[in-house]
């Protein structure tokens, strides 16, 4: 495996339960650097310290409510950021509306 200071940092939302703590442990499995998001820092912090412990990567916490836009921008801030860049991204956090996304008005979108 290549060492983990050659590897992609990633970006995973909802990465505190379901879906996303999976897409973080397996990229943690391959030697990825985190950066972690959901709301409860508290439970991000968790699973920051139990990544780190079992597969020795960093895992940064950066707690955020997609659904408000300050926090959606410090999220973006942190993507753009070229002093520590992030080369994959897994947008997992969201609630789904049952129509393809180009057919849902951006009200519908940004209140569910
Ligand atoms: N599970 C399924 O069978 C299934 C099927 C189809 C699609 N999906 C989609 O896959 C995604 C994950 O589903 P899941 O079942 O794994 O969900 P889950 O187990 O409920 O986990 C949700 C994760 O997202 C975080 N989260 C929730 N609301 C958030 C918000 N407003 N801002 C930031 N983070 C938030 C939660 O942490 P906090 O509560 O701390 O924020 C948690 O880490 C969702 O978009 C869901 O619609 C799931």
């Amino acid at each position: 495996m290549t060492p983990t200071s050659t590897r992609t940092t990633a970006l995973v939302t909802g990465a505190s339960a379901g879906l996303g703590h999976e897409f973080a442990k397996q990229l943690a499995a391959q030697g990825h650097p985190l950066v972690l998001v959901a709301r409860s820092a508290s439970r991000l912090e968790e699973t920051a310290a139990d990544l780190h412990r079992r597969y020795g990567i960093t895992a940064e916490v950066l707690p955020a409510d997609l659904t408000v836009d300050a926090d959606v921008a410090a999220v973006v801030e942190r993507l753009k950021d070229p002093a520590r860049p992030v080369g994959i991204l897994v947008n997992n956090a969201g609630i789904g509306l049952l129509h393809n996304f180009e057919d849902n008005p951006i009200g519908a979108e940004k209140t569910t």
